[in-house]
């Protein structure tokens, strides 16, 4: 394979209740989250590696991914988000996390062992919101279609994982191997066409609109790029600079259909709901929450086949040596 990839050595029920906890509104982002961490590569820097996270939004998952974990206190919701309707983001296509309030303070209950030189993303709000992590050296404020301001051919270890958030990605994945240095690597997690076959309106079309709307919440517009599994294999197999040495199914189908429904639809109220609790109940409300969902997602997490076979992947975890 060479590249040798050390697991991060997560204990699954510690890494269920703490994503749980971190995405408690969303429990199905949790999941999803444990799983990439489970199932992913170790994403952390060695001792020394210069390494980059590109379209790293608020950071909070690479933070967690590389073995940060946040106090039961700091809640991503709340006054976080933005607090629009159900309705109002749908047919605003907001984006309620790029969402700047003034008290965000994500408070912190272990650090990463290493953080990353850089973090980009192509909203500011979003990049405001990682800088109090401390996790990234340097927020550059970039697009995924654009060369980034990173010098050539000086990362060890570029992350990427919304790729295919732009419809040229080719041309995204070219500017990103620009960085890499000869031996170093990068680590792309890629949604497939197993992901639009997910979409309602794919799933179940004989459902009226406004319903496939309100259970899709307009995810399908955020991903032009996708392709299938062989897609993603010919285009990172077309540039003669890297070779593909890994792949791994972080996403397994039963996960991905627990996900694909979610409190998605319900979201906005209960974001609401949530932050309407007096603060002095909202601990011992938040625990009980989150041990429900783990005690439920728990076996599914341990063995997804039992569940559902697991066919073709949703999402895949791409390792990729630069030559
Ligand atoms: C699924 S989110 C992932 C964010 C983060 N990496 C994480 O794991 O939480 C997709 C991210 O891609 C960013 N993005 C979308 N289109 C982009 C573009 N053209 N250039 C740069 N960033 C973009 C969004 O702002 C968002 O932060």
């Amino acid at each position: 394979m060479g590249v040798d990839m050390v697991p991060v050595g997560h204990d699954l029920r510690e890494t269920l209740e703490s994503a749980l906890s971190l995405w408690w509104l969303r429990p199905e982002n949790g999941l999803a989250l444990a799983s990439y961490c489970l199932a992913g590569t170790d994403l952390r820097p060695t001792p020394g590696e210069n390494a980059a996270d590109f379209a790293c939004g608020d950071g909070v998952n690479s933070f967690f991914k590389c073995g940060g974990r946040f106090a039961p206190e700091f809640d991503l919701f709340g006054g976080a988000v933005h607090p629009a309707t159900s309705r109002e983001i749908v047919s605003q296509g907001i984006d309620v996390f790029a969402h700047q309030a003034d008290d965000y303070n994500p408070q912190i209950r272990q650090r990463p062992d290493r953080g990353y030189q850089w973090g980009t993303d192509h909203k500011p709000a979003l990049l405001a919101k990682a800088r109090p992590l401390g996790f990234y050296q340097h927020l550059l404020e970039a697009d995924l279609r654009q060369p980034a301001a990173i010098p050539a051919e000086s990362l060890d270890l570029a992350y990427c994982n919304s790729l295919y958030w732009v419809p040229d990605v080719a041309t995204a994945f070219d500017h990103i191997v620009d960085k890499v240095r000869p031996g170093g690597r990068l680590v792309l997690d890629v949604m497939t066409d197993r992901r639009s076959a997910l979409s309602f309106d794919a799933l179940l079309p004989a459902m009226p609109q406004a319903w496939r709307d309100l259970m899709n919440r307009g995810r399908q517009n955020n991903n032009p790029g996708i392709l299938s599994q062989s897609g993603w294999e010919a285009l990172f197999g077309r540039n003669e600079r890297v070779e593909i040495v890994g792949c791994r199914d972080i996403f397994p189908s039963a996960i991905a259909q627990i996900w694909n429904v979610g409190l998605r639809p319900l979201f906005p109220v209960l974001n609401r709901m949530a932050d309407a609790i007096a603060a002095e109940r909202r601990p011992d409300i938040k625990r009980e929450w989150v041990e429900i969902f783990a005690d439920l997602f728990e076996p599914v997490l341990r063995d997804p086949g039992a569940l559902m076979p697991t066919g073709p992947s949703a999402r895949l975890q791409f390792i990729i040596r630069r030559r």
